[in-house]
């Protein structure tokens, strides 16, 4: 034998070792199916409690197609590694959970395995949800049960090779999944522990909230240091300081229920339905969400001082310049000092925004050609999406504008190629 086939040999012999081995971590047992639980074994206290949970966990956001069934699936997820679907949850015996135990319902949301083994993807936030309690996966479990059964299946997952290959996913697992109940700490009041328990939990505001590594894993050490999530950027939990005006907590509050602070910007994109269920919850779980972020604050350099009162004055750039113009015909009569709408209920003006005075003009220029939809009763945050109006010279010339005359800090720089990367990810979703 030579010395290099001997090393083939070897090589052989570990690589089947290792799949043996994966094999092993990966096989799960089915659990067997139920005839769906009786409406009438759930009692109304643990219905309302699972209420909560759901909202808390924003189930219904990942779990409803736009303009389907809620619970029912459906919605696309959009990947680096491809689409997935969500799938449906409703007590729908064939297509939904409708036979599925409380144990195996509680095995799905703490290891991310399906009643009839398959592991699921971690677009399903299990890694955090495993920190939910008992009484919270049950009460999850009897709202989810007692909703209208819905006859849907999700389509197939559209994921690059050898993603598509579930069992992988163990290995996976073995890196990101660490479950086990969350210790309170003793040295850390009642409030701000129950605010961690929602933020790592039920609430994964990491998930969107963290850089991801190249396999999709939050990176390690960088909790909360902001992510990108369906082409918006989610800014660091972290480096609130950074605004123009600190929050407080009761700002916060106030952001995370109605989706818009006095002295701050409005949430948009990916963050609008988080505000939404959370305006649902009690306020005291709000509350303790709010105080748990403001104590994990990192040191700021000295922010720069912004004011209310703006002068009508661009930067002196020729992009700035001619986003004056689009300015003054498309988004003044909202945006502009004398605009009647920039008194109503608060709203923030352009000056505190992230997104304005954020290091890069991701959100801006997301915001300016996706908008707000419109959202019945809650017209409040309507914006109209300027992606058919204005072409990518446009769109960069107006959040130059904006940079230029709201912010205190510098232009942002190739602009136009933010532009143009935006409208491609959101065509490719
Ligand atoms: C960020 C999006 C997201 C959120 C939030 C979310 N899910 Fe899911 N969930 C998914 C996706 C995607 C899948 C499918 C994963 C797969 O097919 O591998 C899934 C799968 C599931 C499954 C397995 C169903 C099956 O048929 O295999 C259950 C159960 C489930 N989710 C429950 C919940 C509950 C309960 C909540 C709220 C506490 C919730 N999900 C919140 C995205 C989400
Ligand atoms: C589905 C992804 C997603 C989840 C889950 C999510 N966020 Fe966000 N969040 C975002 C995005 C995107 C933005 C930026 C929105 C914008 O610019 O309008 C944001 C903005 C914010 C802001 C404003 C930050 C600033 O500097 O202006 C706060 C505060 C916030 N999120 C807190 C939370 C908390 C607390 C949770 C968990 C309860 C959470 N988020 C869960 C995506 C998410
Ligand atoms: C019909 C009114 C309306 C028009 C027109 C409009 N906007 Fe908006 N805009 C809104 C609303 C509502 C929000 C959400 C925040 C709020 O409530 O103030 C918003 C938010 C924004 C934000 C994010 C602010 C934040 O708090 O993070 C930017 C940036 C922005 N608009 C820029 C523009 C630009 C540029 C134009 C013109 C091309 C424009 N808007 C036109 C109503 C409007």
């Amino acid at each position: 034998m030579t010395r290099k086939s001997k090393w083939l040999t070897v090589g052989g012999v570990v690589i089947v070792a290792a799949l043996i081995v994966a094999t092993l971590l990966m096989w799960r047992p089915a659990i067997a199916p139920i005839s769906p639980p009786a409406a009438s074994s759930f009692d109304a206290q643990t219905k309302l409690a699972g209420a909560r949970v759901v909202a808390l966990g924003d189930c219904i956001v990942c779990h409803t197609a736009k303009g389907g069934q809620p619970f029912a699936g459906g919605l696309p997820l959009a990947t680096p590694f491809g689409t997935i679907y969500a799938t449906n949850i409703t007590p729908d015996v064939e297509t939904g959970i409708g036979s599925w135990s409380l144990e195996a319902f509680t095995r799905a949301v703490r290891y991310g395995v399906a009643r009839d083994g398959h592991l699921l993807y971690p677009a399903f936030p299990y890694i955090h949800f495993t920190r939910m309690s008992d009484g919270d996966i049950s009460a999850a479990y009897a709202y989810l049960m007692t909703r209208e059964p819905v006859s849907a299946t999700a389509p197939a997952n559209d994921l690059i090779f050898p993603l598509n290959f579930r069992p992988l996913l163990a290995f996976w697992n073995v890196l990101f999944l660490h479950p086990g109940a969350q210790q309170a700490d003793a040295s850390k009041d009642a409030q701000r522990n129950r605010g961690k328990l929602l933020v790592d939990g039920l609430g994964h505001c990491a998930s969107c909230h963290s850089p991801l590594n190249a396999i999709g894993g939050e990176k390690s050490g960088q909790a909360f240091g902001g992510g990108i999530v369906d082409g918006w950027e989610a800014p660091a939990l972290t480096a609130l300081g950074a605004a123009p005006k600190p929050w407080t907590q009761q700002q916060l509050v106030m952001y995370l229920r109605t989706g818009r602070a006095s002295e701050h910007g409005a949430a948009a994109g990916p963050m609008l339905p988080v505000t939404r269920d959370l305006a649902t919850v009690p306020e005291e779980d709000v509350q303790a969400i709010a105080a748990y972020i403001l104590s994990i604050q990192k040191p700021q350099p000295a922010a720069a001082h912004a004011t209310a009162d703006i002068a009508a004055q661009g930067g002196n750039s020729p992009q700035a310049q001619r986003g004056a113009a689009l300015f003054a015909a498309s988004c003044a009569q909202c945006h502009g000092p004398a605009a009647p709408m920039q008194s109503i209920g608060e709203r923030p003006t352009l000056a505190f925004s992230t997104a304005v005075n954020a290091a890069t003009p991701r959100n801006a220029v997301q915001m300016i050609l996706s908008g707000n939809g419109w959202h019945g009763e809650d017209s409040m945050n309507y914006m109209p999406a300027f992606n058919q109006v204005y072409n990518d010279q446009q769109i960069a010339d107006l959040a130059s504008y904006i940079r230029a005359t709201y912010s205190q800090r510098g232009p942002w720089q190739d602009v136009e190629t933010m532009v143009a990367k935006v409208r491609q990810e959101n065509n490719a979703r």
